[in-house]
């Protein structure tokens, strides 16, 4: 019997990490990354800029899988840890996806996307006209409750919240330009209205946006 209940926890317990009943998570599988090759680093910083004229040409899988893995992918899979630095390595933003087709988080782990949500929830993402465009938006999302294991002060938790995904967000800038793709990082919109898309605990916040897609000019 206490073996049943065991396997019974072990099976339901990723998805009881993500707050939904086991039957309904589904996930999507990404390309692997490109880990070798594209521009050279002083090209792709000389190029890095902000683009807010971006056209609804899609950004494709591939890039999506780059950008993701990029910003916050483990690079040494023996510890886990990850391309960008993160406070005491609590890894404590998680990468939301949001696009016509539905809102994803991704779970760098397994580097793939887990379904959130169907509807397509892009002009929740900010207040700007290029969330209305932009193919993808990215959500740099923190859980204060694994900051709250090491950070006990809830400002000091938004200060290292903000670092963190600052961190994650250049990674995806010079992704980016080394993609040939256009973006922009910008405050977040309405963030009660985006947590309730995405069904985030009240202890999750959204910290920054990153619009995504194809330069207009
Ligand atoms: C924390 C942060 C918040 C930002 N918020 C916005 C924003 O809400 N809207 C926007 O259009 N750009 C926003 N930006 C982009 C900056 O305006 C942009 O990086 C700056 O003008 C410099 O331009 P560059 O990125 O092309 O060098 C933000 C950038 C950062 C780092």
């Amino acid at each position: 019997m206490r073996q049943c209940v065991l396997s019974v926890l072990l099976w339901v317990g990723p998805a009881l990490v993500l707050g939904a009943d086991p039957a309904t998570v589904e996930f999507e599988s990404l390309p692997g990354p490109r880990m070798e090759g594209g521009r050279p680093l002083m090209e792709v910083l000389r190029d890095r800029k902000s683009t807010r004229e971006l056209s609804a040409d899609p950004v494709s899988r591939e890039q999506l899988a780059n950008l993701l893995w990029a910003g916050f992918g483990v690079n040494r899979p023996q510890t886990g840890q990850r391309t960008a630095p993160c406070t005491m390595n609590l890894r404590s933003i998680d990468i939301y996806v949001v696009t016509a087709e539905g809102a994803y988080r991704y779970d760098a782990e397994a580097h793939r996307l887990v379904v959130v949500s169907r509807q397509d929830v892009r002009t929740l993402t900010g207040g700007q006209d290029y969330v209305k465009v932009a193919p993808v938006a990215l959500l740099y999302v923190a859980d204060h409750a694994r900051l709250a294991t090491k950070v006990e002060q809830p400002a000091e938790q938004s200060f290292y919240a903000a670092v963190d995904a600052g961190l994650i967000g250049e990674n995806v800038y010079l992704c980016c330009a080394s993609e040939g793709l256009g973006c922009v990082i910008h405050m977040p919109g309405d963030r009660t209205a985006l947590s309730q898309a995405l069904g985030l605990r009240p202890d999750q916040q959204v910290v920054l946006a990153h619009s995504v897609g194809h330069s207009a000019k």
